[in-house]
């Protein structure tokens, strides 16, 4: 029996595919090499933006005739997308010949539902479950491990879908994260462990015993092994100087920070909810870059978010320009339901999100070019 996951979305879901795979081959199934040969078909989905879920729709509804021919082929489909109820029911009632479409919240019950459409039960969805910790992920990223330090996030960027669709911030206990390391340093495969939350620097806030970003980054360092540790993402209102010295004095860390900034005008900045301006953004860069000299940066963008307007643009183009990054993510603002900035009067045409991301990405490639020359 054969499984075949496809994975959509960020570090995040790749390593949530490495859970499932784990879950998987648990039930005794082995990883296969294409949809084709597969017995179970898993789409592991992202609703950041209407482009990625218009692949899923895509995709899922190009297996009807696979099957067709073999009946007893299980599709599931989860992830983000399907934590939404509606799309949830849309996608059971334009695909019926799909077996199971879970959320998020109730994925650790996987193996159960798979099981109930085996024995030919009925499905039952939206159940929550919390994570099994004991359960093994399968881990495929070569000699970089994910390690996921928290779920959700609290910060409700008035146009994100992540709160809604991966619930509140709920990090897991520093003891189980360092465990969870020490026995990949003794696996001896890993070189790189990549620390995973949607916003990093709030990591233990929820947790009552004193422990944060800073001092889990320091503690994993400790550890004795030859490997590095880098994390993912961080949101600039919670970059303390604390972390940044971390960064700094620690050889394991490596010198890299994305640092998603969305735009680069405090007008726009404050109707994202971002909780920071574009001078308090830059005075971080500066610090970053004074203690942490070829520290590598990069970012995150949002253009033709409703209401920008050409000028308001112009000053994220300033911002990239001063600030240099490494590489940046342009994206065209995409309204998603549910989400505050969805019902904003000032929705942009999308000829003009075009016009901006071609610039700005433009913008960013020829600095690019500039450094490397240099
Ligand atoms: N937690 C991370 C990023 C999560 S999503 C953070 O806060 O930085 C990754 C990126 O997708 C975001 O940084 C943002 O630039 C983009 N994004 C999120 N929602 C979007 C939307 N509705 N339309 C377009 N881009 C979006
Ligand atoms: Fe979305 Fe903002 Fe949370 Fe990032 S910090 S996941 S952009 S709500
Ligand atoms: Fe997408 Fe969910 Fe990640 S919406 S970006 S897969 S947290």
């Amino acid at each position: 029996m054969k499984y075949f996951i496809v994975t959509y979305g960020c570090q995040m879901n790749v390593h949530e595919s490495e859970k499932i795979a784990g879950i998987l081959e648990g039930m005794g199934y082995e990883c296969g090499q294409s949809r084709e040969d597969a017995d179970i078909i898993v789409f592991n989905t992202c609703a950041i933006r209407e482009g990625a879920e218009d692949r899923v729709f895509g995709n899922v509804g190009n297996l009807k005739k696979q099957k067709k021919q073999n009946p007893n082929l299980i599709i599931v489909v989860c992830g983000c997308m399907t934590q939404k109820e509606q799309t949830a029911s849309y996608l059971l009632k334009t695909f019926p010949f799909v077996d199971i479409v879970i959320g998020t919240f109730n994925l650790p019950n996987l193996a159960y539902y798979i099981n109930a459409v085996k024995s030919g039960r009925q499905k039952d969805i939206w159940q929550e479950g919390d994570i099994d910790e004991t359960q093994p992920y399968s881990r495929s990223s070569g000699d970089n491990a994910w390690v996921n330090i928290m779920q959700g996030c609290n910060n409700f960027c008035t146009y994100c879908i992540v709160p809604y669709v991966r619930g509140r911030e709920k990090s897991r206990k520093e003891e189980s994260i360092l465990n969870e390391i020490k026995a990949l340093i003794a696996e001896g495969n890993y070189k790189k462990f990549t620390l995973l939350g949607q916003n990093v620097n709030s990591y233990g806030n929820d947790l009552s015993d004193g422990v944060n970003f800073a001092k889990l980054l320091r503690d994993i360092c400790r550890l004795d092994g030859d490997f590095t540790v880098s994390f993912m993402t961080s949101h600039p209102k919670d970059l303390s100087d604390e972390l940044i010295d971390t960064i700094a004095t620690e050889p394991k860390v490596e010198k890299y920070i994305h640092l998603p900034a969305q735009s680069g005008d405090n007008r726009i900045l404050k109707l994202m909810n971002r909780k920071y301006t574009h001078e308090k953004y830059e005075e971080i860069i500066d610090k970053i870059r004074a203690k942490i000299p070829n520290c590598r940066i990069t970012s995150d963008f949002i253009v033709g978010f409703p209401t920008e307007t050409e000028e308001e643009f112009m000053r994220t183009m300033e911002l990239v320009e001063k600030v240099r990054y490494d590489s940046i993510f342009a994206f065209m603002y995409s309204p998603r339901e549910g989400t505050v900035a969805s019902q904003m009067e000032g929705q942009i045409d999308e000829k003009v999100k075009h016009e901006r991301v071609n610039k700005l990405l433009a913008l960013s490639k020829k600095i690019q070019k500039e450094d490397n020359k240099s």
